[in-house]
């Protein structure tokens, strides 16, 4: 049998050998070329549908494979194979901007995905995390909307400082998130050089069926480093690709980033009566009232050897969970759940869960058939449950159907209950005035005046600085003292908001 490939012989997809690889086959040398030269047809065809859709968010971003081990011990809280002491698991994490394209520069201000995967023995385990640990809104029915604004305009398809801030001023919740990201995490230095967060409350089931909230800390122990706004735009036109190349080079230098991952755990029944909603993704929960408690380390070691097959088409989804981790009443992370595997089934395919680096190490699911699929069960096995041939049966014992919580009233189409310091502002004022140091809290004065002057509104303006206002008087004072005085509206926008001109 000839081997074509220890010849280094260039093949067909069908695997015969072919006969130029520079040349179509023309009516004469100078004639036309002809249709039923199948090999160029093949070549130009395959070329037209190399790409899969772009994912409609976080679409721009890179990733790495490592490991995760579990040095510390949460047993008492999860039973979670991967997070029991001494517990070792190969892992994939990818990072991301939200809003732009997928060619788009990496140091654009924006939150920064932090998406993982954990490959256990019971399953995949997706994390699907920002670099900050609240967000913009806390309903997932906002979230079309919010992203609208933050993406083009349908007519001239420029991104637009108006939509933003209309969006951003209406939507008050959104304080705290627009706090984090006009302040010095909207531009990290590397993607080696954040923190990231699971953001949502979850739950946590121990081995006995008890339950815990419980919110995810990575810990970056590369240091926090950012860039300046001057810096950042310097990159985004000298290297687009800035945060990918750091990563790769990284890695392939042998300099492999870490992050200590600490949860912090709120028993069971103290969300009810908890000064803020525990389940609103807009609020942190101070770690005076719920400490860090360490439970392991994740490092990242490898390099994508293909980043179209092991990154573009890797798929997280924040439903893909495993016993002793489950999900909470947070309505943002409930909608998340159908969102991601829906996104999947229409961006990949509906066999995605089959590509190698989205396949869990063992499964054994009565789904079949669809586009693609390539991976079956042995003909004998029956292709229904329940079965009397000895067909896969779901075992309770293993799985577990602990993971609900107390829930009870009419169907409603409502905010979630207030507790008793929920409000907008807050957390945002708290983060403001407590957690930023002075060179910080300037930095932060200059990001929000250089965003807002481009504001074309002046109306607009206005509702900018009463939304800062209501974050901190002193800030928006020295927003509206450092916004360029040309710009629309910023002489009437400081009276209006009663701040002295
Ligand atoms: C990606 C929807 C909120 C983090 C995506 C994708 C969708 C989506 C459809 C693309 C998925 C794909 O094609 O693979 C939503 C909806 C949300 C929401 C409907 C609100 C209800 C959030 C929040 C976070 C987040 C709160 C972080 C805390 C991410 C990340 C990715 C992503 C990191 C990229 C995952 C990857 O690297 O493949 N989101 N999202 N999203 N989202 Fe969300």
């Amino acid at each position: 049998m000839t081997d074509f490939t220890t010849r280094n012989a260039t093949t067909t997809n069908s695997g015969a050998p072919v006969a130029s690889d520079d040349h179509s086959q023309s009516v004469g040398a100078d004639g036309p070329v002809v249709l039923h030269d199948h090999y160029l047809v093949e070549k130009l065809a395959q070329f037209n549908r190399e790409r899969v859709p772009e994912r409609v968010v976080h679409a721009k971003g890179g990733g790495a494979f490592g490991t995760f081990e579990t040095t510390g011990d949460v047993s008492a809280y999860t039973r979670a194979s991967l997070f029991q002491p001494g517990a070792k698991v190969d892992m994939l994490a990818r990072f991301s901007t939200v809003a732009g394209e997928q060619g788009s520069p990496d140091t654009w201000r924006d939150p920064r995905g932090f998406a993982l995967k954990f490959y256990t023995d019971e399953g995949n385990y997706d994390l699907v995390g920002n670099n900050t640990p609240v967000f913009f809104i806390r309903d997932g029915i906002k979230f079309p909307d919010f992203i609208h604004s933050q993406k083009r305009l349908p007519g001239s398809h420029l991104r637009d400082h108006d939509m933003q801030w209309d969006f951003w001023t209406l939507s008050p919740e959104s304080a705290h998130q627009v706090t984090w990201l006009m302040g010095d995490r909207g531009l990290p230095a590397s993607w080696r050089h954040m923190d990231g967060f699971g953001s949502h409350t979850y739950q946590w089931i121990n081995a006995e069926g008890a339950k815990f909230w419980v919110k995810y800390h990575f810990k970056t122990n590369q240091g926090i480093e950012i860039l300046s706004q001057a810096a950042a735009d310097q990159i985004a036109g000298e290297d687009a690709d800035f945060h990918i190349r750091d990563l790769s080079e990284a890695i392939s230098r042998g300099d492999f980033p870490t992050w200590t991952l600490s949860v912090q755990i709120m028993p069971y029944a103290d969300a009810a009566t908890y000064r803020f909603n525990p389940f609103d993704l807009t609020k942190v929960w101070p770690h005076a009232d719920y400490p860090l408690i360490e439970v392991g380390t994740m490092t990242l070691d490898r390099n994508p050897s293909n980043y179209f097959a092991e990154i573009e088409q890797a798929t997280f989804a924040p439903s893909n969970f495993v016993p002793g981790i489950a999900a909470s009443p947070d309505k943002m992370l409930l909608a998340r759940i159908f969102s991601y595997a829906d996104a999947h089934r229409y961006r990949v395919g509906t066999n995605h869960a089959q590509l190698p680096v989205n396949a869990p190490l063992a499964s054994n699911s009565y789904s079949k058939d669809g586009a693609m699929r390539f991976s079956h069960n042995d003909p004998s096995v029956p292709v229904y449950a329940p079965n009397s041939f000895g067909g896969p049966h779901a075992d309770p014992a293993l799985a577990g159907d602990d993971s609900g919580w107390d829930s009870d009233g009419a169907l409603l189409r409502v905010a979630a209950t207030l507790h008793a310091d929920d409000d907008d502002f807050g957390q945002a004022g708290t983060l403001v005035r407590e957690v930023l140091d002075d060179a910080a809290r300037a930095r932060l004065v200059s990001n929000i005046a250089g965003h807002v002057s481009k504001v074309t509104i002046p109306e607009l303006r206005v509702r900018v600085l009463e939304y800062w206002h209501n974050v901190d008087p002193t800030l928006a004072l020295r927003v509206a003292e450092a916004l360029e005085p040309s710009a629309p509206g910023a002489d009437v926008a400081a009276e209006e908001v009663g701040i002295p001109a």
